[in-house]
């Protein structure tokens, strides 16, 4: 197997706790979290590397997790249900400590409904692998997210950057879509029309001009945009409003190699994002663009030091180099390794590799 691979894996086994949860990143204090939308890429990752078992942990974690918080889940639904403004402690947090208690650092918002999706989608593609039925401790917790984000799915929160929370972001309904279609397929019923909703909003108030956009309103593209059609399956690969947002995404978010989050991006200069580039490099692979798709590849492979670690983001051709230091001052060094960059690289790589190329480099001898 790939050394990278191989090392990623490592990476990641060191860095889930006993408890199941995987710390976003060991080396960056302010990412001693753990966040329902990095760990389920990361245990889709891990199945995929046949490391069934610490996709399992997280899974279990990430269930009793939810199960503790049923009252303030409960409460959600009502509130929302009767039209009652929403207060901050009225949601479920975004980034959980290794033991499962709401994250505590002050100043950084919490409420985004995307993880919660993203939850309900690796799940359910880990259930299509798996000949046991659906644990009841995840069919609980299921359940709860179901009703949950059928409730909120409408309201504003803040995107998977966790900015922007007076919007609506497609890329979050792209994955609270794929949650609800993957409750059906767990079993967990009644979604398929709040789903088909989702999709309806998605393309009446998200697409400008013939591609999607970052939120209503908005014109510019965002590379997390890509969700939409891999892994959440909104829209086929070849959907012309996909292929034309995928296009702006290549014309206006790469400078060198690698993938920046969207066209103004300050945090840490809006560098080249790993995760990113390899996302973009799994939607190649899906829909038959190998060439394009070994080279996200090779980029990526890189920038991983001498260790085989991987950063959040690469200082290249950034967006706005003058924010680079204030960052760097604040929350020191840029993230590494952040295990969601090896995750990524590891669907990227195994997509390619089941679609049998590996072992036939289409460009030439730079694949190493
Ligand atoms: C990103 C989040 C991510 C977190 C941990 C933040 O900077 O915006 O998407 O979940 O880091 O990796």
């Amino acid at each position: 197997m790939d050394e990278l691979i191989q090392a990623s894996i490592k990476i990641i086994l060191q860095n889930q706790s006993e408890s199941g949860a995987y710390l976003a990143c060991p080396n960056f204090p302010t990412y001693h979290y753990s966040w329902f939308r990095d760990g389920s890429f990361i245990a889709y990752a891990m199945t995929l590397a046949g490391e069934r078992k610490s996709a399992e942990r997280f899974y279990d974690w990430v269930a009793s997790t939810i199960r503790a918080r049923k009252a303030v889940i409960q409460r959600a639904v009502f509130k929302a249900n009767m039209g009652i403004l929403l207060a901050p402690v009225d949601v479920l947090h975004t980034r959980y400590t290794a033991e499962g208690e709401d994250g505590t650092t002050q100043e950084w918002p919490n409420f985004q409904l995307d993880g919660f999706g993203t939850w309900l989608w690796a799940i359910a593609e880990y259930q299509k692998e798996s000949n046991e039925g659906l644990a009841p401790a995840w069919k609980e917790a299921a359940s709860w997210i179901g009703e949950y984000l059928e409730a909120l799915w409408q309201h504003p929160c803040y995107d998977c950057w966790e900015e922007y929370p007076q919007e609506i972001h497609t890329h979050t309904l792209a994955a609270i879509y794929a949650g609800f279609m993957a409750l059906e397929s767990l079993g967990i019923s009644g979604y398929t029309e709040t789903a088909q909703a989702v999709k309806d909003y998605i393309m009446q108030h998200c697409v400008y001009d013939g591609y999607f956009v970052k939120f209503p309103g908005s014109y510019t593209v965002d590379a997390s945009l890509l969700g939409l059609a891999v892994p959440y399956q909104v829209v086929a690969l070849d959907d012309p409003r996909m292929i034309e947002t995928v296009n702006r995404i290549r014309a206006s978010l790469m400078r060198g190699g690698g993938v920046h989050r969207y066209p103004t991006d300050t945090y840490y200069g809006g560098g080249e994002w790993v995760l990113l580039t390899a996302w973009l490099g799994w939607y190649e692979a899906m829909k038959g663009d190998v060439n394009l798709a070994y080279e996200r590849l090779n980029w990526i492979k890189s920038q991983a030091n001498k260790d085989l670690e991987l950063p959040e983001q690469v200082p290249a051709s950034m967006v706005d180099a003058n924010n680079y230091q204030p960052w760097i001052k604040r929350w020191g060094e840029v993230a590494s390794p952040l295990l969601w960059s090896h995750a990524k690289s590891m669907i990227l790589y195994h997509t390619l590799d089941k679609k049998n190329s590996l072992s036939n480099p289409v460009i030439d001898g730079s694949y190493r």
